[in-house]
């Protein structure tokens, strides 16, 4: 049985037409990162961030899962192989490919959170600044997502996984952002075997033992054959 740790990024989910982060000078759909991506910018306007994250969550909605989802999920499905998919995507399409060991990083869109009491709850279609938290009451509503200046979810769970594994894939991820960005030098460390998928060399591509570039939609069920042909 192959242990299997496959960090995503947003890379994975462009084919699905959901926009990445970095695509152009730091804006996130015509929204500077820092505005729509911090506590800080919800803080500040809490109504244009609900609004933001109501378009995301509609989008993601629309959006089908493409070839490279669907192929992680099928790998999982082998009996031959262990599959954790660590992602830092806030939309479903790994579950909606099928994918059933996923851990959301960066929180989800799907979800809401109250910032006064912590209590969580599916998230309704769109979320606005006068809800109330159906655990205390307050008006203190705000999307699951992990900004900036947050701490990712499951973070003990995941450097346990990635320790224990045999190999370590990282697919359609910049590499800008920590803590997902050290994952490859946490896996070499354990001498775990690793492996880049991605459009572009990523910020760390020369940390990892092998790097291949192209579209997911094409390397990642290429990669996935390969795997399942080997046994
Ligand atoms: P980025 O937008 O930073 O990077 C996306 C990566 O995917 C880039 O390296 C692209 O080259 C690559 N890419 C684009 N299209 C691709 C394709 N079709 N196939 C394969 N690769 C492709 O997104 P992330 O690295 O996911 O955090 O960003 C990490 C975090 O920064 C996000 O989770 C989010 C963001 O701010 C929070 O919201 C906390």
């Amino acid at each position: 049985m192959a242990k299997v740790v496959i960090l995503t990024g947003a890379g994975i989910s462009a084919e699905s037409g959901i926009r990445t982060f970095r695509a152009s000078d730091g804006l996130w759909e015509e929204h500077r990162i820092m505005d729509v991506a911090t506590p800080e910018g919800f803080a500040r306007d809490p109504a244009l961030v609900h609004r933001f994250y109501n378009a995301r969550r509609a989008a993601a909605r629309a959006a089908q899962p493409n070839p490279a989802h669907v192929a992680l999920a099928e790998l999982e499905a082998d009996p031959g192989h262990e599959v954790l998919v660590v992602t830092q995507n806030v939309d479903d399409l790994h579950e909606r490919a099928g994918s059933q060991n996923v851990i959301h990083m960066h929180g989800s869109l799907f979800g809401a959170l109250c910032h006064a009491c912590d209590h969580r709850w599916p998230a309704p279609e769109a979320m606005q600044p006068q809800d109330t938290c159906p655990g205390c009451g307050r008006k203190a509503t705000r999307p699951d997502i992990v900004w900036f200046n947050e701490m990712p979810y499951q973070m003990d769970r995941i450097i346990r996984e990635l320790e224990a594994a045999d190999l370590f894939v990282s697919i359609g991820t910049s590499g800008n952002v920590y803590p997902a960005a050290g994952f490859v030098q946490d896996a070499a460390m354990c001498g775990v075997e690793t492996l880049e998928l991605n459009l572009d060399p990523s910020a760390g591509s020369t940390m990892f033992d092998t790097s291949r570039q192209g579209p997911a939609s094409v390397l990642v069920p290429q990669w996935v054959r390969e795997r399942l042909g080997s046994r």
